[in-house]
This record gives structure tokens, C-alpha cells and sequence, in this order.
């Protein structure tokens, strides 16, 4: 048993989870992992001090309530998004078995934690506190939750949840439609950036030990995942045309930061193997070409299906960025960096009586 299976199984005690090599986990890749718990915990916040300060500086959060309507519909997904990010990083920090990897999940449980919570208490002091999610956004998330590999949830959360979460925060955030949440969001992507580590770093060991059968069937879930996406895209377009956001470039920016991070997975795999990406990111943009056409008017279905046939053999426009935003140190000033040195020399002092 190598602690990838998702589905219940006896738990003994792991003996090798010090054995990076018997995991197929290389040495720099266990080091950034290690570096992701200690990461977190020097750059923890406490979230009833940042959004109370905020509603202190700014006050009540104040919108139309057409923009509220938007908001509470588009930030619905972001909520119960956080808390299954909360259950997947609980579940992987319990059944990932190497050191380094379970401690960085074990942080990212405690981050996801304080997203909620103060994602749902934010939304309450705007009035929007959501409750059921549509069916398309409900079932990307479920599957995510619900599947039965590791690699999967690894995947599914670290490298095509978040970035899409990361994206609509740097979207949200650069609009200013309300400035608390202005304000709250670069809190959020400080933490999300580190969460993504995960699934770059550990990715790699997974894929190393498993058969050409679930390799493939981790390309289909990737497949299944998009879909979802590109309908909850579908599902809030209006919502997100109302915010001033284009749900197109949303989907294009998403698909690229996943395809960037799929990109940072694949050589550290150590073979040569684009095509399973290549056809998944193909039919993707078929599929945003049919859903949401680029210039954001509506086309007619001919119009599309031309559009869909075009961008499935020749691809669509591609879109560079960075796969984790820079954020200042003047952009969280809340996060007491001055907790860093110690929590860094007293594990000095214990590797040096070691
Ligand atoms: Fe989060
Ligand atoms: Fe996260």
C-alpha cells in the first residue's frame, strides 16, 4: 500500500514515511514541500483581526444590491470551494504518507480553515451569505471530493481548483467593487500560491508509481474537471459580466495557470509525455468556444460550432502569465512576520543538538 488509494483502508503505522526514495519523492522536491509548513505557519494571520480592521477602515460592506446578487452568486463557489479545500487538504495530510508531504497538506488544512471561516463571515457582514450551489459548480466540487485517488484530489484541488481561485481573487480584487474584499483578498492569494506547491511538488512522485491505466484515468477526471469548469463558467457569466469581469478571459487565464502548472509537473515526471495535456487542452477550447464565445457576445450556434471546429485543430490564442501572483509585504500588513525568527531559531537549536 502505497497511500494513494482514496478509499478506506486499514491505517497501520506508515515506517517509511521517511523514505523519501520508496515514495518516488526527490530530495529538493521534500525540502520546498518541508518549507511549505514552515512557510505557513510564519505567515499565518488571524482572520477575525484582518476582517475586523478592515469593517473597521472601510465600514459595513456596501453595494447595489444588483452587485450583491452577483457577488453572493459568483462568491458562493469561492465559499463551499474553500471548505472543499478544507476536506481534501484534511484528507491528504491524513493519507499521504511521505514526511515532507504530509506536514505541507497539514498546513494548507489550517489555511483553508481560516478561508472559510472568514470568507463566511465576510459575506455576512455584506449580506450575502450564500446557501446551495448551481448544479455545475456543486458537481466540479463533489468530484473533486468524491474521487477515489489521490492523484486525483491532488490534481483536481491543487492544480486546477486553485488556480482558478486564484485567478478570480487577482480579477476581483484589481476592479475594487467593494474595499474590504479588496483588501481581504491578498491574504488569501499569500496562502493559495503555497497550496499550489503541493500539487507541483508531490505530483511528480504520484504519477512515477502509478500504472498506464490510472494515468489515464487521471487525464479523463482532468477531462471531466474541465467541463465542470466551463459550465459553472457558463452557469455565472452573467453575474460576472455584471461585476465587469469577461467569463471567457476567466476560463482562458484558468486553463492557462493549470496548464502552466501541468507544464511544471510533467518533466519533473521525467517523461516525455505532453500528448495526454495536449488533447485535453484542445478540447477545452472547443468547449469555451461553444459555451462562451472570446468576444463576449452571443454568436449563433452555426457561428460557434465554426469557431468550436477551428480552435480543435488549430488551438486557441495562447496566454502567458506567471502561475502565483507577487504580493507586497504592504499588501498583508497584518501578517506578523516578526513570528518568522523564532519559530526559524528554536528549529535551528534542535538541528544543531541533533
Ligand atoms: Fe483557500
Ligand atoms: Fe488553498
Amino acid at each position: 500500500m502505497l497511500g494513494f488509494s482514496s478509499r478506506a483502508f486499514h491505517r497501520g503505522i506508515p515506517y517509511k514515511m521517511f523514505d523519501r526514495e520508496h515514495y518516488g519523492l526527490e530530495a529538493k522536491n521534500a525540502h520546498i514541500l518541508e518549507r511549505v509548513y514552515y512557510k505557513g505557519q510564519a505567515n499565518v494571520w488571524d482572520g477575525k483581526e484582518v476582517l475586523g480592521s478592515l469593517l473597521e477602515r472601510f465600514g459595513k460592506p456596501q453595494v447595489p444590491e444588483e452587485t450583491k446578487r452577483a457577488l453572493k452568486r459568483v462568491f458562493a463557489i469561492i465559499l463551499w470551494g474553500e471548505l472543499a479545500a478544507w476536506r481534501i487538504s484534511a484528507e491528504l495530510a491524513d493519507e499521504i504518507e511521505p514526511l515532507e508531504a504530509k506536514m505541507a497538506a497539514t498546513s494548507q488544512a489550517f489555511d483553508e480553515a481560516r478561508h472559510f471561516y472568514v470568507m463566511h463571515d465576510y459575506l455576512q457582514a455584506l449580506d450575502a451569505t450564500p446557501d446551495r450551489l448551481d448544479w455545475g459548480p456543486r458537481r466540479l466540487l463533489e468530484e473533486v471530493m468524491n474521487a477515489d485517488h489521490l492523484a486525483k484530489k491532488l490534481l483536481g484541488m491543487q492544480l486546477m481548483v486553485e488556480p482558478i481561485a486564484l485567478t478570480l481573487f487577482h480579477v476581483v480584487k484589481k476592479l475594487d467593487i467593494e474595499p474590504v474584499l479588496t483588501h481581504l483578498l491578498p491574504y488569501y492569494e499569500r496562502d493559495e500560491s503555497r497550496h499550489v506547491a503541493l500539487g507541483v511538488q508531490y505530483l511528480p512522485a504520484m504519477l512515477s508509481r502509478m500504472s498506464a491505466l490510472e494515468r489515464a484515468e487521471l487525464w479523463a477526471f482532468q477531462a471531466k474537471l474541465l467541463t465542470y469548469e466551463v459550465v459553472s463558467n457558463y452557469w455565472v457569466a452573467n453575474d460576472l459580466y455584471h461585476l465587469g469581469i469577461n467569463p471567457r478571459e476567466l476560463l482562458d487565464i484558468g486553463k492557462a495557470k493549470q496548464f502552466r502548472a501541468m507544464e511544471l509537473v510533467v518533466p519533473k515526471w521525467g517523461q516525455v509525455s505532453n500528448l495526454p495535456s495536449f488533447v485535453v487542452g484542445r478540447y477545452v477550447e472547443c468547449m469555451g468556444e461553444l459555451s462562451l464565445p472570446a468576444g463576449g457576445k452571443p454568436l449563433p450556434l452555426r457561428e460557434r460550432v465554426g469557431n468550436a471546429w477551428r480552435a480543435l485543430r488549430h488551438g486557441g490564442e495562447p496566454v502567458t502569465l506567471d502561475l502565483i501572483p507577487e504580493i507586497p509585504d504592504d499588501a498583508v500588513p497584518l501578517i506578523h512576520r516578526e513570528q518568522e525568527k523564532p519559530a526559524k531559531k528554536a528549529r535551528l537549536s534542535v538541528a544543531s543538538a541533533a
